[in-house]
């Protein structure tokens, strides 16, 4: 049978998904990308599903980077090929319909920041250590890395963590706005979980319509952006949910949101 190294839990509409290889520090191999994109397109599948919690097994490591056991084999020629494939994975999870939280729980190494990087919020656990380490090993961050670090932090901090593997720690990564919250040792998943909740509470369209604006948003000019966001609106002022929670407001109650 093959070693499973993706689980995932659900309850109460949050799917907990764990990347567990704890012997590599949940480096990312082959079998676990595979494992990871089968994970989110299952997800994906279920109406379920409103929110999904990513985080790593143990409390030592979030994810440590790509298994680099496996670079010796790629060659300069496979290794675009290589990336696209990461690049498409963590695309998709940028890109679900419904917030992804990242609880990093320590050590996000490479592929673990360009990961965590790939969720909508960023909870750090006070052990947590984002890092771009590829240089030491002669090549650049691939998967998404060069892109999503410099639209976080901005390029000068981004090319002082990638040219120079500065180490950034919780509270560090707070100050730079790489993460959003820090949390102590153990309570990343719990705290995720809970901004989880508070968010599913408000209407399910409207949250979706924000990521999408924000997500494709940040790619375009302001001038498409805010047509993109008025597009979204005109989906979310038709829903039955914009009449509810304008009702809700002035019936002075909480809103009941269906989702459509
Ligand atoms: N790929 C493959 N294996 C990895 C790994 C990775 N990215 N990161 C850690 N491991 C393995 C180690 O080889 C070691 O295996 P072993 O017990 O069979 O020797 C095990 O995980 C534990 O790691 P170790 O280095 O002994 O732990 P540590 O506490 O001394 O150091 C790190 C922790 C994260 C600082 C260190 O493991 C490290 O630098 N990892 C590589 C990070 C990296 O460069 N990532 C980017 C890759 S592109």
């Amino acid at each position: 049978m093959e070693k499973q190294f993706v689980h995932c839990q659900i309850d109460e509409g949050i799917a907990v998904v764990t990347i567990d290889n704890q012997a590599a520090l949940n480096a990312l191999n082959a079998q676990t990308l595979t494992q990871l994109e089968k994970t989110f397109d299952e997800l994906g599948q279920n109406p379920d599903v409103r929110g999904v919690v990513l985080t790593g097994a143990g409390e030592k490591s979030f994810v440590a980077g790509a298994d680099i056991s496996e670079f010796l084999k790629v060659s300069g020629k496979d290794a675009p090929e290589f990336m696209a494939r990461g690049q498409r994975i963590f695309d998709k999870i940028e890109a679900f319909d419904r917030p992804v939280v990242a609880a990093v729980n320590g050590y996000a190494l490479g592929g673990g920041s360009e990961l965590a990087m790939s969720c909508d919020i960023r909870i750090a656990s006070e052990n947590a250590i984002f890092g771009q380490p590829e240089v030491n090993l002669g090549i650049i961050p691939g998967y998404g890395g060069t892109q999503r670090l410099p639209r976080l932090v901005g390029p000068g901090m981004a090319k002082e963590i990638i040219f120079a593997d500065e180490r950034i720690s919780a509270q560090e990564a707070l100050r730079i706005g790489l993460v959003q919250r820090v949390v102590p040792r153990g309570q990343a998943v719990e705290e995720a979980k809970k901004l989880l909740k508070k968010i599913l509470a408000k209407g399910p369209v409207a949250v979706r319509m924000a990521k999408k604006a924000i997500n494709e948003g940040l790619n375009m000019s302001l001038a498409d952006g805010q047509k993109l966001e008025a597009s979204c609106s005109g989906v979310c002022f038709g829903t039955e949910d914009k009449d509810e929670g304008a009702k809700a407001f002035l019936e002075k109650r909480p809103a009941n949101f269906k989702g459509k």
